[in-house]
């Protein structure tokens, strides 16, 4: 039938349910999962509520600070500025994933733990992430490598994060020649 040229203009809207939109499949810590919700989801809602990764944390709508750091193919991203759409066939680790399979510690975390570079705990993951990212990038960061992360630490850590970033550089380096 032919429309009326009076007619009010129609706007479609997708109704279509969540459980029948199209997956969005990446791994998280080497696990494989399917996002099948909102894909404008940002990850750190994806992460917390979602998976209960709580490693992770808010530290404001932009990320201010770095506590909200993630590696996304091996580059530190921030979790509240990605949307789950961006993500498909993404490979994501989080504070959880830096350990290995039995538990131990990644020797950046031990290097936090020995030079006590921790204070009340909430900027750690974000240090410990944006810091993998530099150890990927630079087998020995200068102070002013370490002075390029976006972290910030209300505990005035920062000095000893950059002790700690120094000791997992030659622990990291020790480990690579045994
Ligand atoms: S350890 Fe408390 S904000 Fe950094």
């Amino acid at each position: 039938m032919a429309q009326d040229p009076a007619a009010p203009a129609i706007h479609e809207t997708d109704i279509t349910p969540a459980s029948v939109r199209p997956g969005i499949d990446l791994q998280i810590n080497g696990e494989h999962f399917r996002h099948t919700g909102d894909p404008q989801m940002p990850l750190l809602w994806y992460l917390r509520d979602v998976l209960r990764l709580d490693g992770t944390k808010y530290g404001g709508e932009h990320g201010e600070g770095g506590a909200d750091l993630v590696l996304v193919d091996g580059k530190a991203t921030s979790a509240i500025g990605v949307p789950m759409g961006k993500l498909a066939d993404k490979q994501v680790v989080t504070v959880e994933g830096l350990a290995d399979a039995k538990g131990v510690l990644h020797p950046l975390q031990q290097a936090f733990i020995d030079e006590d570079a921790i204070g009340c705990g909430y900027c750690t993951p974000g240090w410990l992430i944006a810091s993998m990212d530099l150890l990927n990038r630079r087998k020995d960061p200068s102070d002013s490598d370490i002075d390029t992360l976006p972290n910030l630490c209300r505990c005035g850590c920062q000095t000893r994060v950059r002790s700690a970033i120094k000791r997992a550089a030659a622990s990291m380096k020790q480990g690579a020649k045994a």
